[in-house]
């Protein structure tokens, strides 16, 4: 059982990647706060997307943005201080929130520096509760998440044999990840699967052999948790450049 991608944008280098993301970003933006009023985007953390946030906080996409009704969250972030230079939110700031124009009240970081990850992550699940008006069981449908795939087959902090994996029942854990004798604070499966529109980003040659394994290989969650990401209703996104793709025949250069 493999991802059954939805829509599947091939671009020719990173750049391209990013832009045709930007454009994405921009459209379900317009599409969500006409029908809604406001847009809800997770955004993810690593290096793939730094571009995609630079271009977002510059002209000419900020200025197509509704900054006032964009209300932004992050599906995953290390245990440290927001200005240490592994911060998700640190990386996401320097690169669009210092220069957009969106709220600060409509920001909401994982405050994922205090002592106790656990602590961490049930104080982000009840922010994400409290914004969308959560009964108990209810699940947050979120707009937008964005997800890297890290050359392992994580995405978000779901890391292979990780107990996150298997989190069913929350909205936001903490989750011990032995290669990096870490905790990392970050959405559940089943989370990311509730939202509107899933798009990774994937780019370069070391992603080839993952995204092969991912997109074209047996169904093995576990070792390779980005194939637990398969949208209930919505909409399935890979944004991918022609390194990443090399060794996925199924994909073609469309853009
Ligand atoms: C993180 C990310 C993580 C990332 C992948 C890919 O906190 O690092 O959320 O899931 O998306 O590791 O990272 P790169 O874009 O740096 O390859």
């Amino acid at each position: 059982m493999k991802n059954e991608w939805k829509e599947v944008l091939v671009c020719r280098d990173a750049q391209e990647v990013s832009r045709q993301a930007a454009e994405l970003f921009v459209r379900l933006a317009d599409e969500a706060i006409k029908s809604r009023a406001r847009f809800t985007a997770v955004l993810s953390g690593g290096s793939t997307p730094k571009t995609l946030y630079s271009l977002l906080g510059s002209s000419p996409f900020t200025e197509r943005v509704p900054w006032s009704r964009v209300y932004l969250f992050w599906g995953d972030e290390r245990c440290v201080p927001p200005d240490h230079p592994e911060s998700n939110y640190a990386m996401t700031r320097a690169a669009m929130l210092s220069k957009s124009v969106i709220p600060e009240e409509n920001v909401y970081r994982i405050a994922a520096e205090q002592e106790s990850a656990k602590c961490a992550a049930l104080e982000y699940e009840q922010t994400i509760r409290t914004f969308f008006g959560l009964t108990q069981g209810e699940r947050p449908r979120f707009d937008l998440i964005l997800l890297g795939m890290g050359a392992d087959g994580h995405t978000a902090s779901l890391f292979p044999g990780t107990a996150a994996l298997n989190e069913t029942g929350r909205i936001v854990t903490a989750n011990y990840v032995e290669k990096l004798k870490a905790h990392r604070i970050t959405l559940t499966a089943p989370v990311i699967n509730q939202a509107a529109n899933v798009v990774f980003l994937v780019s370069g040659e070391s992603k080839a052999s993952v995204l092969k394994q991912v997109f074209e290989g047996p169904y093995e969650p576990v070792r390779l948790p980005s194939q637990l990401i398969r949208p209930d209703e919505g909409c399935l996104w890979l944004i991918v450049d022609l390194a990443a793709s090399r060794l996925t025949s199924s994909l073609k250069a469309e853009v």
